[in-house]
């Protein structure tokens, strides 16, 4: 798995073994010191089961296994979501994530995250940590925020990627100031890339029915 992050972050083009085509790796994947925080949470929290949407390039989610496994668990496992990976991405992710040998501990769902998050949900499913690196416009965001603080144990870590975006902001805004999230850490931002780490509520929601705080 190291060899494999190694490499790809060394050559930053990758071709895809599905089509021949190739790909720019940055800025879409995520960057070293963004997949090292990811690693960090991952280790710091003990996850042993952690869900991502927006697999992309599989850069993030070889970082997250890299912390699942350093966490010496032998039940881990990664759900990622990504509903362009056989298309946009030739299968980029799904290929790095078998040469890192880590088939057998990755669930991909190519559906979008709208739809696949909430059948999770209902099977049943639960998860340590979520990394959100998808549809950034608000709508996509904040379905993602809501139904991964359900997914996520109470008291959980939801990692959010692109948070210098307005809209990326507002949506973790409102988990903040209306269901009694906290910021753990926001990094450096520039253009491209910032993150922030949000705690779930450790509560159950107990809010009237018109409760709401603007965001
Ligand atoms: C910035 S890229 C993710 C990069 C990835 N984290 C990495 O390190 O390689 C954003 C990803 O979100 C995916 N995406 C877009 N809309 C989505 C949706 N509704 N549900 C799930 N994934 C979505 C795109 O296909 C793309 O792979």
């Amino acid at each position: 798995m190291r060899v494999v992050i190694e490499r790809l972050v060394r050559d930053g083009t990758v071709v895809a073994s599905s089509d021949d085509s190739v790909h720019d790796l940055f800025p879409v994947a995520v960057s070293v010191d963004e997949g090292e925080a990811l690693r960090g949470w991952v280790i710091r929290e003990a996850a042993t089961h952690t869900i991502e949407v927006g697999l992309g390039y599989g850069l993030s989610a070889l970082f997250i296994c890299e912390g699942l496994l350093a966490n010496g668990n032998a039940t881990v496992r990664h759900v990622a979501i990504d509903p362009y990976q056989d298309t946009r991405f030739s299968g980029c992710g799904t290929q790095f994530l078998a040469e890192a040998g880590l088939a057998e501990v990755v669930e991909h769902y190519a559906e979008e995250s709208q739809i696949a998050l909430p059948r999770l949900l209902s099977e049943g499913r639960s998860f340590d940590f979520g990394f959100i690196d998808g549809n950034h416009r608000f709508d996509g965001v904040f379905l993602d925020l809501v139904y991964l603080g359900r997914l996520v144990r109470p008291g959980g870590i939801l990692f959010l990627d692109d948070y210098q975006l307005p809209a990326v902001a507002g949506a973790a805004s409102f988990c903040v100031k209306n269901l009694d999230w906290t910021v753990e850490e926001i990094s450096a931002g520039d253009d491209l890339h910032q993150w922030a780490v949000l705690r779930s509520s450790k509560l159950r929601d107990a809010r009237p029915f018109d409760y709401y705080v603007d965001f």
